[in-house]
């Protein structure tokens, strides 16, 4: 049997495939039943930013409601919308998800400003969670506001949660910026133990007969793997983080490519949706298979093995093969 451990935000792990935040994630028989299909360790999904902002401002309107008429409503109120308000049955899920699986269970959390967070990250470290996943998502919508403006909030909700908690902290970014080294770089800096890459946006559709945008969320294709593969490749052992590749796989083709970059573990969500959790065993046997019929020792001997650091040359990964590759095109081979 080939030996399949890695380490991921300094976590060992079995085996590199883990699923990633996904509503597979949401109920414990859910959560256990990926871990019976032999998940390595599974992320739960996102509280968003806009669920602990909701909560704030809703007790804080009770809290003042209660202060201006019954002043013993102050303390029943904030407590019983916390209750009834989502983010205790969060944190109770983390709790029961722990007690129940052996495998390492992250928390995720999303949004793009330290808001309510950093309360709550203390709040899901004492949940048990066994490390926290940042998704930071944001449109840049407002003109006025620049790249670097917008990456300096990034980071400093990084630096905020970062803070907040001991535990290892894991960042989910997009690829959407000029310099994602750059950042990836300030987001270690800055206190992410691992970098997740990449976030996949969920761009509004146009509805024709409403004429209203229309949110449509289509599960990935195996193409998408080629933006996290070439920043994994280019972030290998240039950054002191964990590399999590996401985006994109479907079968243990996709698994073999991302650790090859160098990524530590490979998430997956659309797979799993598509297939059922058992497909997480499908991937980690193919993945085997390949490493054995390759004749590698190990999963460690063949990670990074296309990493930018270690090929004689990075003009395969770069722009000058583009150029190659669009003036080579032949329409009549296509
Ligand atoms: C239905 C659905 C729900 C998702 N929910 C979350 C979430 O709560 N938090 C998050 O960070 N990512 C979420 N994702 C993104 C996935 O975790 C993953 O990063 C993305 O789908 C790319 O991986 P894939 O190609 O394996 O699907 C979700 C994806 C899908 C399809």
């Amino acid at each position: 049997m080939v030996d399949l451990s890695t380490t991921y935000l300094n976590m060992p792990l079995a085996h590199p495939v883990v699923a990633s935040a996904s509503p597979l994630g949401r109920a414990l028989d859910d959560i256990r039943r990926l871990e019976d299909a032999g998940a390595a360790a599974v992320v739960l999904p996102s509280i968003y930013e806009e669920e602990v902002e909701a909560e704030d401002e809703i007790t804080l309107a009770l809290v003042e409601q209660g202060s201006w008429t019954q002043p013993e409503a102050g303390d029943y109120f904030p407590a019983r919308y916390r209750e009834v308000g989502g983010l205790d049955s969060r944190l109770e899920a983390i709790r029961r998800a722990r007690e129940a699986c052996e495998i390492p269970i992250i928390a995720s959390l999303n949004g793009s400003a330290p808001a309510g967070w950093v309360e709550f990250s203390s709040e899901i470290t004492q949940a048990g969670a066994s490390a926290i996943e940042l998704n930071i998502y944001r449109v840049p919508a407002n003109l006025s506001e620049s790249g670097a403006e917008v990456e300096r909030q990034w980071l400093d909700t990084v630096a905020a949660v970062r803070a907040a908690t001991e535990l290892p902290l894991a960042v989910k970014l997009g690829p959407w910026l000029s310099s994602p080294g750059h950042f990836a770089r300030g987001l270690v800096e800055a206190g992410a133990n691992g970098l997740v890459l990449f976030n996949r946006f969920y761009q509004p559709d146009i509805d024709l007969t409403t004429l209203t945008p229309k949110p449509d969320l289509q599960l990935s294709h195996p193409y998408e793997i080629r933006q996290a593969l070439l920043w994994i490749a280019l972030l290998r052992d240039r950054v002191a983080a964990s590399l999590a590749a996401t985006s994109g796989v479907e079968t243990a083709v996709e698994v073999v490519k991302y650790v090859l970059a160098g990524a530590d573990v490979v998430m997956t969500a659309s797979a799993l949706l598509r297939h059922g959790p058992q497909h997480i065993g499908t991937l980690r046997d193919g993945l085997a298979d390949w490493i054995a019929g390759r004749g590698f020792e190990d999963v460690g001997a063949m990670r990074g093995r296309l990493a930018a650091d270690r090929l004689e040359t990075t003009e395969p990964l770069l722009r000058a093969q583009y150029a190659h590759m669009l003036l080579s095109y032949d329409p009549a081979a296509a």
